[in-house]
């Protein structure tokens, strides 16, 4: 048998010739909105969508980030120390929620960079962490506000957490206590209290088809 020559490649395969092997563009779709606004609904019906098309995504929101990466401090307490909870678990104060989005950004341009469309559902309150990913992004960043009235996601408080919130047994909880702040120039509004989840995936679609990205 003859031997089989192996050339050791010393460049990293190009975010282009991923992109091409994937079919699709690499981007970050980023959902904000309040709690209960439908983010994590309609990144996941998207999220099916695509992987019905044979492109590549990933979603990432608060059940697989802040319960690893994102540990709070009394989940990394239990597993750790006092003192390692102290320094890197993220709760909900500005600061928090700063590194939390901080982090969120750097892991959804990485997989923006291995050419895949990362799909990112957090509240991110602030408009200053969201623009910080942006500029991080560059180019590859598409705000996608879930505009659903408060009283509609209060109505529908699918984690019970809104009535905490106005019994004062959470404090600081976003839009009650604590501030979000709209986007002044998303990319896409959808409003989750009009219309079903499914048709607000085929919207984000047809805005990935327009921008090119798949
Ligand atoms: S963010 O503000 O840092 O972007 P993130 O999206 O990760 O928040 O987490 C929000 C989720 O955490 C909410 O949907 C809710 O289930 C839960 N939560 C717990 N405490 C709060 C709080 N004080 N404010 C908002 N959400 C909270």
């Amino acid at each position: 048998m003859s031997e089989v020559e192996v050339f050791w490649h010393e460049h990293a395969v190009s975010r282009a010739e991923k992109e091409k092997l994937n079919g699709n563009k690499g981007c970050v779709l980023w959902f904000t909105g309040l709690s209960g606004s439908g983010k994590s609904t309609v990144a996941n019906v998207v999220d099916h969508k695509l992987h019905e098309l044979g492109k590549h995504s990933f979603v990432l929101d608060g059940d697989n980030v802040r319960h690893n990466l994102n540990a709070s401090p009394k989940m990394l307490a239990e597993k750790h120390s006092e003192e390692f909870a102290k320094r890197f678990g993220l709760g909900f104060s500005a600061q928090d929620r700063e590194e939390n989005i901080r982090r969120i950004g750097a892991v959804a341009k990485l997989f923006a960079d291995s050419g895949t469309i990362a799909i990112t559902a957090f509240i991110s309150p602030y408009r200053v962490d969201r623009d910080s990913v942006r500029a991080m992004t560059d180019g590859d960043f598409f705000e996608i506000y879930v505009a659903t009235p408060i009283e509609v996601c209060e109505q529908r408080d699918p984690k019970g957490l809104y009535k905490k919130a106005r019994a004062g047994e959470i404090k600081g909880f976003t839009g009650i206590d604590d501030p979000y702040e709209a986007p002044l120039n998303p990319e896409l509004t959808i409003d989750a209290s009009k219309v079903t989840a499914n048709e607000l995936g085929d919207q984000v679609i047809a805005f990935l088809q327009e921008k090119g990205i798949i």
